[in-house]
This record gives structure tokens, sequence and C-alpha cells, in this order.
């Protein structure tokens, strides 16, 4: 969407709060032993507290209140009772709901206490990057060069990008234009950012794999190549100067 009034930027604020206050309770809740169907559960009491609805459930019927990727899965996790967390998983946590008609996104991945396998600075570097693309993001910057400013970090890193994911335009749904804001280059695409939009801005870097696969259980992604994936994402609206970070209160960059 495009901010055209007060009113609007303060809808965008108040459920940005909430998603980026449920992910962070969310992380800080989370201990080994715990099913990521108990994560999920904490999650949907803070949303349902605020009077929010889960997004990719009343978008595409997702099965949970929150994405919730472990390990080897990459993204669209379905939280579980039978999936127990241990020390030093990678998780992904990704929480985007709606509020009073307005919708806002975001995600967090991160090591589960001790980094006994040494994810680490996977997810340093996907945040980093996405620290990066925000603070290059303004009206009439080219969607396309900070694609290729995400890979070019990605790569100085020794990491790859996934090239079948990508940020998206949000606000009045989960999902609108602009979409497809790519974690690369792509040399077709001629568009710029505009000022006063709302846009998720999100980083999917990988260890291994360039595109990721869905599971038989119709929700899951993993790498086509395997490995690790970590994705960080925060929902800004474009100014002429640094963006507003609507979801900062997540506390991703801490
Ligand atoms: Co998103
Ligand atoms: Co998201």
């Amino acid at each position: 969407m495009s901010i055209t009034t007060e009113s609007e930027l303060i809808g965008m604020k108040k459920v940005s709060d909430v998603v980026a206050y449920t992910l962070k309770e969310m992380k800080n809740y989370v201990k080994p032993g715990m099913t990521t169907k108990e994560l999920d559960d904490f999650g949907a009491s803070i949303l349902k507290d605020f009077g929010a609805n889960s997004a990719p459930f009343m978008t595409y019927k997702f099965p949970g209140w929150t994405c919730i990727s472990v390990n080897n899965e990459f993204c669209h996790g379905i939280p579980s009772k039978n999936k127990i967390l241990k020390e030093g998983d990678l998780i992904n946590i990704d929480v985007s709901a709606e509020l009073d008609g307005y919708w806002s996104d975001n995600g967090n991945s991160f090591v589960l206490g001790e980094d006994i396998n040494q994810h680490q600075n996977l997810v340093n570097a996907s945040k980093n990057i996405l620290q990066k693309a925000i603070s290059n993001i303004k009206g009439g910057v080219k969607i396309a060069d900070i694609g290729l400013l995400m890979e070019t970090e990605a790569k100085k890193r020794g990491y790859k990008v996934i090239k079948n994911l990508g940020g998206h335009g949000i606000g009045r749904s989960l999902h609108e234009q602009p979409d497809e804001l790519l974690n690369y280059k792509n040399r077709f695409d001629q568009r710029r950012f505009k000022k006063n939009s709302v846009v998720a801005i999100e980083t999917f870097i990988s260890t291994s794999s360039t595109y990721t696969v869905e599971l038989n259980d119709g929700w899951t992604m993993v790498g086509n190549k395997g490995g690790f994936m970590a994705q960080h994402e925060h929902t800004i609206v474009v100014t002429d100067g640094k963006p507003i970070i609507l979801t900062e209160m997540n506390g991703v960059w801490n």
C-alpha cells in the first residue's frame, strides 16, 4: 500500500508493533525441549490478546498462527507437537498478522542456546545484509539494485541467496505490489521503490542451496541442495531518506 493519510500510518504502526512484539516474545520464550506447537500456541495467545489474526491462516489457510522452521526447513514450517526443539537448532520464526484491516510481516532466524552447530555466522550475515539493504532503500532506488547489493554481500561472506523467494509490498493484504523483491539482480526489472509505499524486505541467505522446494506436506520449504538458510524481515515505509522501520521493536538487530 501507499500511505496517504495519518490514520493509515497509525494503523500500520499498530499492527507492526503487534507482530514485532509477538516475534520478540516468542524468541524470549523458546527453550530446548519445547515443541514448535507450544511455541506457536504462545505466539497465538499474544496475537489474540491484541485482537490480531494470523496472516498466513487468513490468506492461505496455513495450519498454524506463525511459521516456525527448524534446521533443514527453510521457511513455512508447520508448528507441530512432534517437533521438539534442541540446543543449537537454527530456528526461523515468521510472524505476520492482520489488525483492523492493516497487515504487517516480520521474521527472525536465530540459534537456540549455545551455537554448538555453528550457525551464528550465517545468522549474522543475514542480519547485516538486511540492515545494509534497508539503509540503501529510498524513493527512486531501483529494486534490482537492492537485489544486487544483497547478493554481493552474501557472496562476500561465502554464502548464496535463494532465487525463488522475495520480499513484497504489504499493508491492505499480506502480499501486494511490488512483489518479487528478490535477493539478486534481475536485469529485466526496471521498477523503483516509491516514496510512502509499504514493503516487507526479507533476506534469504543460504549455505548451499539457491532454490527452495516444497515438501509433501504442501507447506514446508527446504533447499534444493540442502544446507541451511537464514531469513530476517522488516516491514518498512519508503521515504526520501532513511526508511521508517515499522517492525523495529522485534529487536532483530540486537
Ligand atoms: Co514476507
Ligand atoms: Co514473513
